[in-house]
């Protein structure tokens, strides 16, 4: 099917398929649309700055490496991805390697910026040539329970801009419009809150081990990460609502030695802090993640706490499942997979609510946990370290399980 001409920004105009956001759910699906010969407009909010600087995610599973290749934006995942074999869990003062390559036949994770992956699939869209966006107010849906559904916008000038579309995909985010749009008694909502956030770092400082560090202190939990040669990454697990100007970079060093240095004498390298931020951490699930024309996509649909490195891994599975649903729609005219879509995608996201649940709940302290919870912890983690089933469980679910 030939593609019709994209409308102009503030314009009217008609498309197949109206993208709401441009985080990585959104540009995906734009690229894999367009690689179909399917035209789409990407409505974003923010400036193109703020999204590629927003610092996030940083594991990719293999079958979002993958995705990125098929969707032909893998050259700079393929120069700077930093492949990675397992993790180490740290408890007792002592780091446990898990080895996922011989636990799980050869599987791993690629250590890749999500500003990165979002900066290369927005190159992708500009030499495609097709609409995107940025700086858009005042995004809304109309008439999507129909065959015929209409988006409206101001633009960044204050234009107003308006399309039809056959289908529109809310890839916009927890805060966006498009879960909103969705009449209360058309969906349930299952949510839990954690009394705990994490504040993260960036650091000029290369990093001191070749594998994520995730581990378990009686002050709280702390991750070191990394995102290049000479970037470390770390997070520190602090209360609810914490004011990141009370951590000062002495502070957080401090602390970060506390949680993360181990008898072995590892501790994370310290250098110049060049970023720093707050995240809540929730689970939050919406069903269905369809209503009539309008199909809900990553964290519009879905938010898991960070622990399993599974958000960003969970609205790239999203998308790809709901661009061959309408691939298949426009080459057959048949609703099959667009029907299936939200079972289907619900089944991998309930998947990662549980992973996601039980590695934050095993490795947080929560403040009113009782002397009987932390030994039990304890013996979760002794237990997991000691026991090849335990490891297993823990590889399969980090990886990435297939649930196609
Ligand atoms: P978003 O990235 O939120 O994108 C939505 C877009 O929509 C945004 O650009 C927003 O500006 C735009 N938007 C919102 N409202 C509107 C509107 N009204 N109109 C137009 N546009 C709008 N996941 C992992 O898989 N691995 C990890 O290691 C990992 N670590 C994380 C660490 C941290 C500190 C955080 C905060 C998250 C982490 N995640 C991780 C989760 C991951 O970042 C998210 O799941 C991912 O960003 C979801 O992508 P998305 O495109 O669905 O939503
Ligand atoms: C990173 C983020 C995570 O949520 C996680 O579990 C591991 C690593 C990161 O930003 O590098």
């Amino acid at each position: 099917m030939t593609a019709p001409a994209p409308p102009a920004a503030g314009r009217s105009g008609r498309t197949q398929v109206a993208i709401v956001g441009g985080g990585p759910a959104g540009l995906m699906l734009g690229q894999l649309l367009h690689l179909a010969g399917i035209d789409s407009i990407v409505l974003e909010r923010s400036t193109r700055e703020h999204v590629i600087g927003r610092v996030r995610a940083g594991v990719l599973e293999q079958g979002t490496v993958d995705l990125m290749h098929a969707a032909g934006v893998g050259a700079h995942l393929a120069r700077d991805g930093m492949p990675h074999r397992g993790i180490y869990l740290a408890f007792g003062g002592m780091r446990h390697h898990i080895d996922f390559a011989s636990l799980t036949g050869g599987r791993g994770i690629t250590i890749y910026g999500q500003n990165a992956v979002v900066h290369d699939l927005i190159e992708a869209r500009l030499a495609a040539a097709r609409p995107l966006l940025f700086g858009v107010r005042d995004v809304e849906l109309h008439d999507v329970r129909g065959l015929a559904p209409r988006v409206t916008w101001h633009d960044a000038d204050g234009a107003r801009g308006e399309v039809r579309c056959d289908f529109v995909a809310g890839c916009d985010g927890f805060h966006g419009v498009c879960r909103p749009s969705i009449p209360v008694d058309a969906g349930t909502v299952y949510e839990r809150a954690y009394p705990f956030a994490w504040l993260g770092i960036l650091a000029d400082a290369a990093p001191s081990a070749d594998e994520l560090v995730y581990s378990l202190h009686e002050r709280g939990f702390a991750l070191f990460s990394m995102r290049s040669a000479s970037v470390t990454r770390l997070y520190l697990q602090v209360p609810p609502g914490e004011d990141v100007n009370a951590w000062g970079d002495e502070r957080i060093w401090q602390e970060l030695h506390r949680r993360l240095d181990t008898s072995d004498g590892w501790r994370p390298n310290e250098g110049p802090v060049s970023q720093k931020g707050v995240t809540a951490m929730r689970s939050f699930m919406f069903e269905p993640m369809r209503y009539g024309r309008l199909f809900l996509a990553g964290d519009a649909a879905h938010i898991v706490p960070p622990t399993g490195a599974k958000g960003l891994n969970l609205a790239m599975a999203d998308v790809k499942r709901l661009a061959a649903a309408i691939v298949e729609f426009y080459a057959t005219g048949r609703g099959a997979a667009l029907d299936e879509y939200s079972p289907r995608a619900l089944r991998r996201a309930w998947r990662a609510q549980r992973f996601s649940w039980w590695m934050t709940s095993t490795l947080h302290v929560a403040e009113d946990a009782t002397p009987f919870d932390r030994r039990r912890q304890i013996a979760d983690l002794e237990y997991l370290v000691s026991s090849e089933a335990a490891m297993k469980s823990l590889a399969e679910n980090y990886v990435g399980i297939s649930l196609d």
